[in-house]
């Protein structure tokens, strides 16, 4: 982007893929971190003279427009936070998109609608996506893609756009991939891994790629107890995927042969219903030994041993990920195991990169200070899947 402010973009029409695909509850956004993360690139064009028109997905409607996915209120919040007038399009590359883009002055900054109201956006056919990139094309002269968290979608906006547009890695795509470089290219050691969140199979090819890299892996949230099953315990009605159990086996063997700590929860907090995350009301539960879980109740986050545990394996790393809670966070009584592993990364001295929309958001709700880490990534999926070593569509255009 540097590039591109330097040859002047001023009166030019500069499309910024963002990912403002942020949590919603009843229509108030519950972290606006993902529309903090791209400020800078849009204050950046908007200051050198350029009319910025920003578009992202968010959620997952089905390729229609549906008023509970709309990024209204996204486009208000890209508007508080720039402290100018943000105008806002009810459609995509309609109408209204054309109008928004052409009563932009230079410095002014338009948001168009949910880039996913429209087929075309996901779609598996090239030609369908082609079409739908010609027609964000007509609106823009210059592209820049600034939504790291969108970046390992072959998507229309992120894909198909920047090939028909000069095109641009705008300043959050910069310094995420800087960073989860240093992840990847002579990491400083110990590389400590602190692995959570609900489905073990979202996480299988990241596993397999740090068994090579990491010095400990801890494993935490819904998806420890298919670990745990594999380690021959019980888990009663927790979260199973049993059908990955023999992955997970052949994973903890080969931790072994490696050499690489493979850590399990010693205990955990239990509970025969999942909590009420709306009224958070008081549930009953219990601490148990991870292989005492009674067939009646279900894991609902680590316990105290383990947070200990863990801590104690975070203290002395040079070098952290972590990605996905450790428990139902959004849940006071289920949310200490989280919180003891953000704290542990607080209080090393290594670098510590927190990566994906969860343990994100789950950092910034439960009060941590984000400067007290080293990098908050705004990408879930997208980090995971830089790290498992694979081409990311949306960075592979814009190397093109
Ligand atoms: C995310 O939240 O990880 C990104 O915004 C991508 O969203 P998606 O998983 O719906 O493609």
């Amino acid at each position: 982007i540097d590039e591109l402010l330097a040859d002047g973009v001023s009166g030019k029409r500069v499309f910024v893929r963002a990912d403002l695909n942020v949590p919603l509850a009843d229509g108030t956004i519950t972290d606006d971190g993902r529309i903090r993360a791209v400020l800078p690139t849009v204050k950046a064009l908007a200051d050198a003279g350029a009319k910025v028109v920003v578009a992202s997905h968010l959620g997952r409607p089905k390729g229609a427009p549906d008023p509970a996915f709309s990024l209204l209120p996204a486009a208000e919040r890209l508007g508080e936070l720039l402290g100018a007038p943000v105008a806002f399009a009810q459609d995509t590359v309609g109408p209204a998109a054309h109008d928004a883009v052409d009563g932009l002055q230079p410095g002014q900054v338009a948001v168009i609608e949910n880039l996913r109201f429209n087929p075309g956006e996901t779609s598996k056919d090239d030609t369908e996506r082609g079409e739908f990139a010609d027609r964000l094309a007509a609106l823009a002269d210059v592209y820049v893609g600034d939504g790291f968290g969108a970046v390992h979608r072959g998507h229309a906006s992120v894909y198909d756009l920047p090939a028909r547009l000069p095109h641009y890695a705008g300043y959050l795509i910069a310094t995420e991939v800087g960073v989860l470089k240093k992840l990847t290219e002579d990491v400083k050691r110990p590389y400590v891994v602190a692995l959570g969140g609900a489905k073990v199979s979202d996480k299988l090819a990241v596993i397999d790629q740090l068994l090579g890299k990491a010095d400990r892996l801890l494993i935490g949230g819904g998806m420890a107890y298919t670990f745990l099953k594999a380690k021959g315990y019980e888990v009663g009605i927790s979260l199973l995927q049993e059908d990955q159990v023999p992955v997970v086996t052949e994973y903890m063997e080969r931790a072994e042969k490696q050499g690489v700590e493979l850590l399990l929860p010693v205990d955990v907090v239990v509970s025969r219903t999942f909590p009420d995350l709306k009224t958070k009301a008081p549930t009953e539960n219990t601490v148990v030994d991870a292989d005492k879980i009674p067939a009646d109740q279900e894991g609902l986050d680590i316990g105290p041993k383990t947070r200990e545990l863990y801590a104690s394996k975070l203290a002395d790393a040079e070098t952290v990920f972590w990605n996905g809670p450790m428990g139902v966070f959004e849940h006071p009584d289920y949310a200490e195991g989280t919180k003891a592993v953000a704290q542990a990364l607080v209080d090393t001295n290594g670098f510590t990169v927190v990566g994906g929309g969860d343990s994100a958001a789950a950092v910034r709700t439960l009060g941590f200070d984000e400067n007290a880490f080293g990098h908050i990534s705004t990408g879930g999926g997208a980090s995971l899947e830089y790290l498992e070593g694979k081409t990311l569509p949306g960075l592979a255009a814009l190397e093109d």
